[in-house]
């Protein structure tokens, strides 16, 4: 079973709830971080603890949620070795995949999307790296880290 790790705060509690069932219902193993709890946690916390799950190795991908997704993707880039996308629509999750690769995924909980999560989850699960010029491109990313 492929297996995703999923961290949010106290921004994204509800959407982190329906992101877990809809990777369960599409058959993954979620080990999901929290919070699950309305109380005030910091999102650079939650990035550092699902990056360091992730960097274990044995995931697919990684979901990160909070307010706007923009704190904790901010947060997730700074860690050696991870690159977050944080998606807008189903384009954009699509095409990250097919580009980008990336090992995390971000939302808001907070956001009012065109698309739904559901679909934009799907379209990123759906879609593959494309690999060739790509890859040339994320390892140029990759030699920024120093
Ligand atoms: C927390 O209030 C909020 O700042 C956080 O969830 C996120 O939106 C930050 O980017």
């Amino acid at each position: 079973m492929s297996k995703v790790v999923l961290a949010n705060d106290h921004g994204a509690v509800a959407l982190a709830a329906r992101i877990k069932a809809h990777l369960e219902e599409r058959g993954y193993e979620v080990v999901y971080l929290g919070t699950d709890k309305e109380e005030s946690v910091d999102y650079p916390d939650k990035a550092k603890e699902a990056c360091e799950e992730y960097l274990k190795g044995g995931y697919e991908f990684g979901v990160l949620c909070c307010g706007t997704g923009i704190g904790i993707s901010i947060a997730a880039n700074k860690i050696h070795g991870i690159r977050c996308a944080l998606v807008g629509d189903k384009f954009s999750a699509e095409m990250t995949k097919r580009h980008n690769n990336p090992s995390f995924i971000a939302f808001g909980g907070r956001v009012a999307y065109h698309d739904s999560v559901e679909d934009m989850l799907d379209a990123f699960i759906d879609a593959s790296f494309e690999g060739g010029r790509h890859q040339k491109r994320i390892d140029k990313i990759t030699a920024l880290e120093g």
